[in-house]
Parts: structure tokens; C-alpha cells; sequence
């Protein structure tokens, strides 16, 4: 049986493995034999994500096919892609195991760093076997707080782009003078029905089982919008309000596209500058894409992109076994469920049967201190350099890389990289240590259901 939460008493872990960049080439594989446990590995067979939410009416559906499509352009630099880039599209970083989701098996950013003719060396933290990394810097020159995203390429050499010559920041220098932290993306399934889930709901998540969080050292807060000071949910520092804000943000910082919500270039060369009129993306008036959905046609990319997340479905669990039924029993006894929150409920919805949904996410969309293991020194909103969003665990079971950086594809050392001094997560894992092999077992297996 697993151990009791009430019977434990928080003890400060240290970390038993260090972040190491040459860890990060390895392939994704089920992990070691660790003290008799195994991670079962990626879940192959069918992707269990990627499809529309139950329900949608026909014109709906119609939406979220053609903003389906939509998302998986590739852009060129006459549609908006650079001066400088991470990716050329969103599915150069949000495909596996589906159109949408995360980091695919072999990283993307390999073969574009030369394609058309950019001459882009690849920085020694991108890998093929590894995830797709998008690169901040925590401090400026100067020592003021930075945190921002540096993309990783630029446009200068491809044959669309005659004349630029701007070059790609120096990558070994950052990494030598250790001010350079990593993001992997999200997967953006079923993100519709966390957008619709009332503050009020999240806020009473949060609040309940007060006197366990109490005794067990997990306190929480929510990241909130500056000008409005409402809960903000997205992105690993819960840093982004709408699905809508973070795709006109990503547009113009991944792709360097400019759009109705980001509508200037980010990097001002003017040999660089290769479409005179901003924003590169916006309403469609003529709306002559013939998708078989005006609104899609007729909408901006961007529109589109949130679309396709808002009208997703959320990842299909297998079907469960008396081993991963056991081991979710064990999750919710362990305290993992104290801020991993298994069930939310919608608020009244615009889309067809999405009124007062319940969903399994797996998160409260509060952002937690995770201790100095993992902190990246950047500050996003209210969110501290130590802190992150309770990552949803739907669809882990076909995931490849885990935690904000990537740094393992291994579920026992993602759960082990909770636990360092300062983490909120420390009484947990202990917890999760003090259960014998077969319940931590029971536990990876129903992860891996998920
Ligand atoms: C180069 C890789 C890359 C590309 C290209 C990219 N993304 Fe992302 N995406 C990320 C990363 C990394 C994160 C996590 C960002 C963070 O928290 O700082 C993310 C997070 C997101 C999220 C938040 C999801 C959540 O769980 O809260 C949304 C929405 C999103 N991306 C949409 C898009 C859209 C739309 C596009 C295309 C315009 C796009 N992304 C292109 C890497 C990428
Ligand atoms: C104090 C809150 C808290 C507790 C308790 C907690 N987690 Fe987490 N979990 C997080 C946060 C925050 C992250 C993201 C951390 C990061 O990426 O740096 C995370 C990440 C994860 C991930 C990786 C997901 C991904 O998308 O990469 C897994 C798997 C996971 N947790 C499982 C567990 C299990 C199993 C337990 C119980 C043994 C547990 N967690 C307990 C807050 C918590």
C-alpha cells in the first residue's frame, strides 16, 4: 500500500543527478533499471492526440480542420520568417506524437540551420536525437535581468534573403559564462477547455486541502496578467493570458513573423528587412484561401493557431489496467495530486458541449518554487526565478523529453529533479521515495497510461 501523506515528514533532498549537456544527446529510451523500477518508455502505436473536441458542430469543425492545416505552414522569408528564427512553423517544434503536440524525435532545427542556404552553425545544446530548445539569457551585459528569447538562427544566406548579414549571438560564450537557460515547447492539446476555466475554479483548486499543502510544504500562487490582474495559464511560467496572446507572440519570436498582437520586426537591420509592410499576418479581406471555412479564410494566422489549440481535443488516456489503476491510487495518496490536479471543470462555453466540461490535466495552472535544481533565473510576471506552472501531465505517456528544459526523456528522473533545496515538491518526493518498488512502479505505469 503506499505510504500515508499524514505519516511523513518533509526532509530536504539533495539532488542525486546533475544537468548535463551530454545527457541530453541521448535517444529517448525506457530508462535503467533504478533500485528494480524502469520507466516503461514512450507509448508507441497510435498518437492519442491531435484530434478535434467531441462535439463541435459542423462549421466548427470545419475551423478547426482548415486552422489544422493552416498551422502547419512552413514559412519562407517573403511570408515573414526571420530576420532571426527559432523555428520555420509551428510544427517545427509542436509535432509529436501529432500535429500540435511537443519536441519530435529527431530535432528539426538540425537540418534548418543550413536550409536555402543559411549558414547557421548549430549551437552545442541542440542535438538531433534532443529535444527542440528555444534559448533565453538571464542577464544582460550590464547585469540587469534579462530573460528573454535569443533565437538561435538568423536569416543571413538563404537565397530569399540577398544582403543580410547579420550573424547568430555567440552561444559558447553564454554557456561559459552559464547565462543561458532552456525552454522545450508544450504540447497545445485541449487547450480550449483550460481557457475556459473560471478564476473562481482556479482559485478554489488552489485553496482546497489546505491543511495537507500546509503540512507538506506546497504553497502556490498564480502568475497574473499586469494591466487587468487576472490569472495568466500559459507557457511554463504560466506567463501568457490566451491562447491567442501566445500565438501572435510565438509567431513573432519563433518565426519572426509580425501580426496584429507583435507588429513590429524584433531585429531592425535594414538589410534585413525583407517585406516593407507590417504586420505580415493579418486579416485576410479577400478571404480567397477556399479551406471550406470562410471564418478560417478570412482570419489572420494567428487567429488561426489559437483556433486549432482552443478546438483541440484533450490526449486520450489507454485504457486503464489493474497496474495503472493502482498507480493512480497511489499518485493521489503521495500528494502528486496536490498541485498535479487531476480534474477541472469549464466554465460556460461559445462552443458546442463545452458547457461545464470536467478534463483530467493533471495541473492547478499555479506556478510552484521547484527548488534551486531547477530554477533558470528568469522572472515572468509573478513568477520568480525559481517558480513554474504545475506541468500538466495529460499525454505524458507519449512524450518524449520532460521538465521546462528537457533535461531528461526519463519519468524517474523527472520526478527526482522535483526535489532540491527550496523546492515545494521536496516532501512529496520523499514520499514517493519511501514507497516500495512495486507502488513506484505502479505509479510510472500509470503515467505512462496518461
Ligand atoms: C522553436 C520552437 C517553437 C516554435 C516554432 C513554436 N513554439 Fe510554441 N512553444 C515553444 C516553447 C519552447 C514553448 C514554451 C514557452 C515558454 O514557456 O517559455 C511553447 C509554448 C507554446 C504555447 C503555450 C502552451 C501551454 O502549454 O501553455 C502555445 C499556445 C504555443 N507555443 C503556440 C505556438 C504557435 C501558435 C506557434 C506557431 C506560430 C508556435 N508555438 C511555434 C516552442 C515553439
Ligand atoms: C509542488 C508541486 C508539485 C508536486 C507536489 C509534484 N509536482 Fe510534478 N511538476 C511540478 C512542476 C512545477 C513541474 C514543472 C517543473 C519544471 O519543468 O521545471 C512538474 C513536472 C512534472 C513532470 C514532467 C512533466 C513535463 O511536462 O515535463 C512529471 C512527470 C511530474 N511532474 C510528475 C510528478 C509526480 C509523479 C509527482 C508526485 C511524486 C509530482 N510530479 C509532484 C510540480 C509538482
Amino acid at each position: 500500500m503506499p505510504k500515508r501523506i499524514n505519516s511523513t515528514v518533509p526532509v530536504i533532498l539533495t539532488m542525486t543527478c546533475l544537468f548535463s549537456f551530454s545527457a541530453l544527446a541521448a535517444l529517448p529510451t525506457p530508462s535503467q533499471q533504478n533500485q528494480g523500477i524502469k520507466d516503461p518508455g514512450v507509448q508507441n502505436g497510435q498518437a492519442r492526440a491531435g484530434g478535434a473536441l467531441p462535439g463541435l458542430n459542423p462549421l466548427e469543425m470545419k475551423f478547426f480542420s482548415s486552422s489544422r492545416e493552416r498551422f502547419q505552414n512552413i514559412d519562407a522569408v517573403q511570408n515573414g520568417l526571420g530576420p532571426r528564427y527559432n523555428g520555420t512553423g509551428c510544427t517545427t517544434c509542436h509535432a509529436w506524437p501529432s500535429v500540435g503536440g511537443s519536441s519530435p524525435t529527431h530535432n528539426p532545427q538540425i537540418a534548418m540551420a543550413t536550409a536555402n542556404g543559411a549558414q547557421n552553425s548549430i549551437p552545442s545544446f541542440i542535438n538531433l536525437n534532443g529535444p527542440v530548445r528555444v534559448a533565453r539569457f538571464v542577464k544582460n551585459p550590464d547585469g540587469t535581468a534579462d530573460g528573454g528569447v535569443h533565437d538561435l538562427f538568423v536569416i543571413s544566406g538563404r537565397s530569399d534573403a540577398p544582403g543580410c548579414k547579420i550573424t547568430q549571438p555567440n552561444f559558447d560564450a553564454q554557456l561559459a559564462n552559464n547565462n543561458i537557460v532552456f525552454r522545450i515547447p508544450t504540447p497545445l492539446y485541449g487547450l480550449g477547455l483550460v481557457e475556459n476555466v473560471s478564476e473562481q475554479t482556479l482559485n478554489n483548486v488552489l485553496a482546497s486541502n489546505a491543511p495537507l499543502k500546509a503540512q507538506l510544504g506546497i504553497r502556490g500562487h498564480f502568475n497574473v496578467n499586469g494591466n487587468d490582474g487576472t490569472i495568466t495559464r500559459f507557457g511554463w511560467k504560466a506567463q501568457n493570458k490566451s491562447l491567442l496572446m501566445f500565438a501572435g507572440e510565438a509567431y513573432n519570436v519563433e518565426t519572426g513573423a509580425t501580426n496584429d498582437l507583435f507588429p513590429n520586426e524584433r531585429e531592425t537591420d535594414p538589410n534585413c528587412q525583407f517585406n516593407h509592410q507590417h504586420p505580415e499576418d493579418t486579416t485576410d479581406l479577400s478571404g480567397i484561401n477556399n479551406s471550406g471555412s470562410p471564418a478560417s479564410d478570412y482570419s489572420s494566422d494567428i487567429v488561426n493557431f489559437a483556433a486549432f489549440s482552443r478546438l483541440s481535443a484533450a490526449p486520450q488516456p489507454a485504457s486503464p489496467t489493474n497496474d495503472s489503476t493502482h498507480g493512480k491510487a497511489v499518485f493521489n495518496s503521495i500528494g502528486c495530486q496536490l498541485c498535479h490536479t487531476p480534474t477541472l471543470v469549464t466554465d460556460k462555453s461559445t462552443y458546442t458541449a463545452q458547457n461545464n466540461v470536467s478534463f483530467n490535466p493533471y495541473s492547478d495552472f499555479a506556478v510552484h518554487a521547484m527548488g534551486s535544481g531547477l530554477a533558470d533565473g528568469v522572472t515572468q510576471g509573478t513568477a520568480n526565478g525559481q517558480e513554474f506552472r504545475t506541468a500538466p501531465l495529460w499525454g505524458v505517456g507519449q512524450r518524449l523529453f520532460f521538465m521546462h528544459d528537457g533535461r531528461t526523456t526519463d519519468l524517474i528522473q523527472a520526478i527526482s529533479q522535483h526535489a532540491s533545496p527550496g523546492s515545494e515538491a521536496n516532501a512529496v518526493i520523499q514520499n514517493f521515495k519511501s514507497l516500495t518498488p512495486q507502488d513506484q512502479q505502479s505509479l510510472l505505469v500509470f503515467l505512462r497510461s496518461l
